[in-house]
């Protein structure tokens, strides 16, 4: 049975199963407690890194809502220096690819983190975060229009002779519009989508319940609408798409493969779960063997057929 992708057919970016984690729901990958191994997912994720550590946003950050999770936390994470003095020597050791998050307020951010990781040993791709509700500056506001999205994609394309995943948001009027604009951009592969952006009350504090006041929807509320991104933005660019989006069981990282996506990714089911990334690759593997499939690229897109 073959379960291996390619997600950077330009570049390589070979994932020896099409299971990967969601940035920023498993840290660096490298904290203790982690309760399987990393290492036989296709691919690990690491939290959005940005040119300087950053501290995110006030508490509270995260508030569950029925069938999902809103998180505000803003790009807290340890900068790009430290990141490759402490983890990416970690990460050399391991056989998993590791793809790094990037994130900035400037496109000059986005080619700055995307240059120093140039080179890096440790480092397998880039997974550029266009699409980030909860900051100020940059994130989403790059990932929402066309012309900035592709702007991004260009500057971290120049900088980087990495694969480059760009992630999208789904909080824009034609994501398949933003999709085409990055992929003439030089992205090698999509990532659809970020969170969906959105808020809770607290009626007794008749305040809102995050710090932030907004946050990013997760979880499998999300899923129907990343599930249609995929299948929309499928039928429009020819490059290799990661499903991401509320993915919790087999059954749903299965609906993500058959509307077109080559790879998924897991992300707040870990929460709940935390071994729901290796749960749903081995759902994967009973499902192909009941099914007599032999090789996953045969149920990829199979739906849109
Ligand atoms: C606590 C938390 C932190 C996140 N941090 C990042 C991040 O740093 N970069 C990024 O691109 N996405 C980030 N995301 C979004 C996830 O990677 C993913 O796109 C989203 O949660 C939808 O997938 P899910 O429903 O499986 O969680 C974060 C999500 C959560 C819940």
């Amino acid at each position: 049975m073959n379960l291996s992708v390619q997600l950077a057919p330009r570049r390589g970016l070979v994932l020896a199963n099409p299971v990967m984690t969601a940035s920023g729901t498993s840290g660096y990958g490298t904290e203790e407690g982690h309760l399987f191994d990393i290492q036989k997912l296709g691919a690990f994720v690491c939290k959005g890194t940005t040119p300087e550590s950053r501290e995110g946003n006030p508490q509270p950050r995260i508030v569950e809502t029925t069938g999902g999770v809103l998180n505000s936390i803003g790009w807290e994470n340890i900068g790009v220096d430290a990141l490759i003095r402490d983890k990416a020597p970690v990460w050399a050791k391991w056989q998993v690819p590791v793809i790094v998050n990037i994130a900035g307020e400037t496109i000059d951010d986005y080619a700055q983190v995307a240059g120093r990781l140039d080179g890096v040993a440790g480092i397998s791709a880039l997974e550029v975060n266009i699409s980030c509700p909860n900051v100020k500056a940059g994130g989403a506001a790059f990932g929402a229009d066309p012309d900035t999205a592709a702007q991004v994609t260009a500057a971290v394309r120049k900088s980087s002779s990495l694969p480059v995943l760009v992630k999208l948001t789904p909080n824009t009027s034609d994501i398949a519009e933003v999709a085409l604009a990055v992929a003439g951009a030089g992205a090698d592969a999509l990532t659809l989508i970020n969170t969906l952006k959105g808020m809770a009350i607290d009626i007794n504090g008749r305040r809102p319940l995050l710090g932030n006041i907004t946050g990013g929807l997760s979880g499998p509320a999300l899923k129907p609408v990343a599930l249609q991104a995929v299948y929309e933005v499928a039928g429009r660019v020819d490059i290799p798409i990661i499903g991401c989006g509320g993915i919790s069981t087999t059954n749903d990282a299965l609906e993500f493969i058959m509307a077109g996506a080559s790879a998924v990714q897991v992300g707040t089911a870990s929460f709940a779960n935390p071994y729901a990334p290796l749960d749903v690759l081995e759902g994967i593997v009973q499902f192909m063997e009941k099914e007599g499939i032999q090789d996953i690229t045969e149920i990829i897109g199979v739906a849109r057929k």
